[in-house]
């Protein structure tokens, strides 16, 4: 659905007599699928919307190749448009028309005739819980209402992929699980989406693979799983008496799928291992023939924060 290639983008500004130039997005190589949840994750600043903007024709890349939903970026910027539906980041105004007078008039802006747009308003003002103020003025709007109506505005014309920037940032924590059960149902009808983010959770739990994005690079990208995978693998804390450790340690240096061990200080092993899930148990069935006693067994996984850590040298929260 969406492949680039050395997508790049840099501003000039001017502050004074001086002329700065921020190289935003820095040779960009991405592949999408039909029907995936795309995450674009990375801190402020790193080069997300800019990213998203020249896919959705918006700006104009500085070079580099782009097909979006099998047009051409460059040679077919009008097809890419008809095809896409986009959801900026900051909101758009707000006035004296309803949700559903905003959802029919866009409709009918992508040549939907009256009877369907009609249709189509009372489906997503259902479908995003909106029904209740759909004729309410919409700068009488929550920031939550705000959001589900700009989402809806975004996908009435039923595109193949839409792009959405940060689509949860500022919702409270039933209105974000509300918006991933909504986005979860557009992949179920087929559509393709593209979310920036910058919460590590949302990406993980709601995304069929991620980007990490840092300094207007991709540093990163895989499924959750894959990413979480390629930095250490799982660990399995074994908790022991500190007088069975050294024995417990002896068993465990010659198991295959144990690729790295050490003790804990306290008694215990940290176990690496590729797949906690399958590890544990074959450490409980060496541990109980052996005849060793065990304390607690605890499975740790790599989050996306140590991903995050490992490729850029800092952790997403603090940047
Ligand atoms: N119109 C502009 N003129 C000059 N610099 C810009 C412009 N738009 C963006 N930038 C700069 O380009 C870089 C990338 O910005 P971008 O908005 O793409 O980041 P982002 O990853 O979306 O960040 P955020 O998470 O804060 O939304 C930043 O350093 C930003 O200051
Ligand atoms: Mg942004």
């Amino acid at each position: 659905m969406i492949e680039t290639r050395g997508l790049r983008k840099s501003y000039r500004s001017r502050a004074g007599r001086e002329t700065k130039t921020v190289d935003a997005v820095r040779g960009v190589n991405l592949d999408v699928a039909a029907g995936e949840i795309f995450g674009f994750l990375g801190p402020n600043g790193a080069g997300k919307t800019t990213t998203l903007r020249m896919l959705a024709t918006l700006i104009e890349p500085d070079g580099g190749e782009a097909t979006v939903a099998g047009a051409d970026l460059r040679k077919n910027p009008a097809e890419v448009r008809r095809r896409i539906g986009y959801v900026a980041q900051g909101g758009s105004t707000w006035d004296e028309s309803s949700a559903r007078e905003e959802l029919v008039l866009q409709a009918r802006l992508y040549g939907i005739g009256k009877a369907e747009a009609h249709r189509r308003a009372e489906r997503a003002l259902e479908a995003f819980q909106l029904a209740e103020y759909a004729d309410r003025k919409t700068k009488t709007y929550s920031g939550g209402q705000r959001r589900r109506v700009e989402i809806a505005l975004g996908i009435i014309h039923e595109p193949k992929i839409v792009f959405l920037d940060e689509p949860t940032t500022g919702l409270d924590p039933q209105s974000r699980a509300h918006m991933w059960d909504e986005i979860r149902r557009l992949r179920t009808e087929g559509m393709t989406v593209f979310i920036t983010t910058h919460y590590l959770d949302e990406a993980d739990a709601l995304c069929d693979r991620i980007a990490i994005m840092d300094h207007g690079e991709v540093v990163a990208e895989g499924t959750p799983a894959e990413l979480k995978r390629e930095i250490s693998g799982e660990v399995v804390i074994v908790g022991l008496d500190a007088a069975t450790t050294p024995r417990a340690a002896e068993l465990f240096d010659t198991e295959a799928y144990v690729s790295k061990l050490e003790t804990v200080d306290e008694g215990g092993l940290r176990l690496y291992v590729d797949e906690g899930a399958t590890a544990i148990p074959q450490v409980l069935r060496r541990l109980d023939h052996a005849g060793l006693d065990l304390r607690s067994i605890e499975l740790h996984r790599p989050s996306l924060d140590d991903v995050f850590l490992t490729k850029t040298g800092r952790s997403l929260r603090e940047s």
